[in-house]
């Protein structure tokens, strides 16, 4: 269960937010509890994560270091001890022009520091009304898995996030995220092999909460979710990682 707090939580609040759960969390061979926080927050976060808790990274650049204002590398990243880092949210392609190529790019950068790329992927309202959903996130995967080796892709966690149903309150049904996350799944299969596509771990993100998640969380090819609002509150976050028991 992965927490995406987006540009959210001061120092203070992030810190009150890890001891709140800490002591409560699943035991992490049962379920992997991973939150990715803004970049600044990393380092104090990992410091403080127990046994059972994960920090990701929201983004990163490709580059190892150069002349990128503002960005953040992988060598950086790996340095704060984070061991995630969410690549491709599509709030990161639409509000700040990333690519499919800048997507492949990172997801490799990732990979080649020891970081697990959360590959988002997703379809617009537009797009699922045109009935071309799996068409398009078989195009999103397939430029985002370029030249990335069958040793390493289940490394890659893919989070299936329909983008009409980010941070709008609306959920993919269970039984259509169900289909898309199986789609994901026979990609990974046709791209590499299916003991690869078995292993790979296929999140749902999308208004993902407590009212919603045992339903979604219950289909064989949903392994977990993405979650943005209901992650911000730690008794709400707290249930949905239950809920993956
Ligand atoms: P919400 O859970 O707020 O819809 O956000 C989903 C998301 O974008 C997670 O990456």
């Amino acid at each position: 269960m992965v927490a995406n707090w987006k540009m959210n939580k001061t120092r203070d609040d992030a810190l009150a937010f890890i001891y709140a759960i800490n002591e409560s969390l699943p035991s992490s061979d049962k379920v992997e509890t991973v939150i990715c926080a803004p970049s600044i927050l990393l380092r104090d976060l990992v410091k403080r994560q127990g046994d059972n808790l994960r920090i990701g990274a929201q983004n990163m650049y490709f580059e190892d270091f150069g002349a990128f204002t503002g960005e953040v590398s992988p060598v950086m990243l790996q340095t704060t001890g984070v061991e995630y880092v969410i690549v491709g949210h599509s709030e990161r392609r639409s509000l700040f022009g990333e690519t499919d190529d800048m997507v492949n790019r990172k997801v490799k950068a990732a990979l080649n520091h020891n970081l697990k790329p959360i590959l988002c992927v997703g379809e617009t309202l537009e797009q699922r009304e045109l009935g071309i959903t799996s068409s398009v996130i078989r195009k999103q995967l397939e430029l985002a898995l370029d030249g990335v080796e069958i040793k390493d892709v289940t490394n890659v966690i893919i989070a299936y996030e329909p983008i009409w149903a980010i941070g709008t309150g609306k959920t993919a049904s269970a039984k259509d995220a169900e289909e898309e996350c199986k789609n994901i799944r026979i990609a990974i299969k046709e791209l590499y092999n299916a003991y690869t596509a078995d292993e790979t771990k296929v999140l749902y993100g999308g208004s993902m909460k407590p009212s919603n998640a045992k339903e979604l969380l219950a289909m064989p090819n949903i392994d977990g979710g993405l979650v943005g609002g209901a992650s911000l509150d730690p008794n709400s976050f707290l249930e949905l990682v239950k809920d993956c028991l």
